[in-house]
């Protein structure tokens, strides 16, 4: 599965339709493809296009810039360890060479189960628990080298399955409120910016 389907278009429209400029929602529903399927694949990439209206280039240019947004396949969990400055000087790059010893992989990589991907991070904003450590966006710390080994484990085992969702699950619990301003009064809003942009580039060409 890639494109968007059943209950996830349904979802992805919804997305696309809370937004005065429907491009607006290109990184919501990159996140969306993610859940649906690990990483942005390239078909998700050209549905995301059809459905706000641009290019797949133009959704990957933008969708580049975000390191959250994987492109490639990715362990179904995704382990960040941080190594900038608090997380140094408590013995990130230590911890960080335990996780490799771990899991068997260096930074940047998967391991051959495709169970776990290993990464190297900046701050994570978890600095008071220093040496932090990120699991699908999930914080940990302080951890050290056997920490992370029980860590490990408690992922291959379940143990955290309620805490730790695959990868690309940013919340569980979906909004079911309608959108704060009428559907409606959004369409009539792009009504009138078109109307206006259409209005100016006529005006540059008079
Ligand atoms: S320096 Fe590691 S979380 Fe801030």
């Amino acid at each position: 599965m890639a494109r968007f389907e059943g209950e996830m278009l349904g979802r992805a429209e919804r997305l696309a339709s809370l937004y005065p400029d429907p491009r607006s929602a290109i990184i919501p529903l990159c996140h969306l493809a993610q859940e649906q399927d690990g990483y942005v694949t390239e078909e998700a990439i050209a549905h995301i296009g059809e459905l706000v209206g641009a290019t797949g280039a133009e959704v990957q240019g933008t969708a580049s810039f975000y390191d959250m947004l994987k492109f490639e396949p990715v362990g179904k969990y995704v382990i960040g360890v941080c190594t900038n400055i608090s997380c140094m000087l408590r013995g990130g790059y230590e911890l960080l060479d335990a996780a490799s010893n771990t899991l068997g992989v260096p930074p940047g990589e998967t391991t051959a189960d495709g169970i776990f991907t290993l990464e190297e991070v900046e701050c994570v904003a978890h600095c008071d628990k220093a040496p932090a450590v990120q699991i699908n966006y999930r914080y940990f710390g302080p951890v050290d080298s056997d920490a992370f080994a029980e860590l490990v484990g408690q992922l291959k085992s379940g143990e955290l399955d309620e805490q730790v969702p695959e990868h690309g699950t940013l919340i569980r619990v979906l909004r079911d409120a309608p959108p704060p301003i009428p559907l409606e009064e959004i369409d009539a809003e792009r009504a009138r910016q078109d109307a206006e942009r259409e209005a100016r580039a006529a005006s540059r060409e008079v």
